[in-house]
């Protein structure tokens, strides 16, 4: 039983607007499939607007929000072997959030965010003995320096590390490039594939 988790979140401003990022979800879809495809039982915490599965098997928790995926998330770890999450969850959130259409009445408009929960932190204080957790990183810079800070901080069994600095990695790229650390600071470097050659290793 492995629950991953994938895609962006959007944190709405008003009906009709959020903020958001660039991710596909493919990389974490991707993993879901290779592990249901290996025998397990995947939950998979999806965000919006992320491709789908092609593996019927797998079970879908459809979110919007960094709440809703930590929401979802922590109801399902307890019950999990594993958990990879690779979903690029927003880091802040909108103080707050309006119930009608917000308009542009004003020259200069200052929008106060304020950090959301981190899913990863959460599961890992949650986490017992026998389960392994593991996360993705994503930097432009100090790459191997940043994804080893976060390994430590949030407790990790492994992460992968991605940069956008490589070519044919990142967003919505059918293809990726990883770097996966433990915390005995063994670095495995693998070459350009396929996501799902990627989520095989
Ligand atoms: N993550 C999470 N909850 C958040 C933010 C991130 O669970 N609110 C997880 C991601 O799913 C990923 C890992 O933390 O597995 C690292 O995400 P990343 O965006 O690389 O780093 P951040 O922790 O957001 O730190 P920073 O933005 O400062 O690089």
């Amino acid at each position: 039983k492995i629950l991953v988790n994938a895609g962006p979140t959007y944190e709405m401003l008003d009906p009709v607007r959020f903020i958001g990022n660039f991710s596909s979800g493919k990389m974490g879809v991707a993993i879901a499939e290779v592990l249901s495809e290996n025998g397990a039982e995947v939950h998979l915490v999806l965000g919006p607007n992320s491709v789908k599965p092609s593996v019927k098997k797998i079970q879908i928790y459809e979110v919007m929000s960094a709440s809703n995926m930590q929401e979802e998330c922590v109801a399902l770890f307890p019950k999990m072997e594993a958990a990879i999450l690779t979903a690029a969850v927003a880091d802040y959130q909108p103080v707050h959030k309006s119930d009608t259409k917000i308009k542009k009445q004003q020259e200069s408009f200052l929008l106060e965010l304020v950090k959301t929960l981190d899913t990863l932190t959460s599961l890992s204080a949650m986490k017992k003995k026998g389960q392994v957790l593991a996360g993705f990183a994503l930097e432009t810079n100090n790459e191997i320096e940043n994804a080893k800070t976060k390994l430590v901080s949030k407790g990790l069994d492994f992460i992968v590390l991605n940069s956008l600095a490589d070519r044919d990695a990142g967003f919505g790229k059918d293809t990726n490039k990883i770097t996966i650390i433990d915390p005995d600071g063994k670095t495995l470097v693998f070459e350009t594939k396929p996501k799902k050659a990627v989520a095989a290793d």
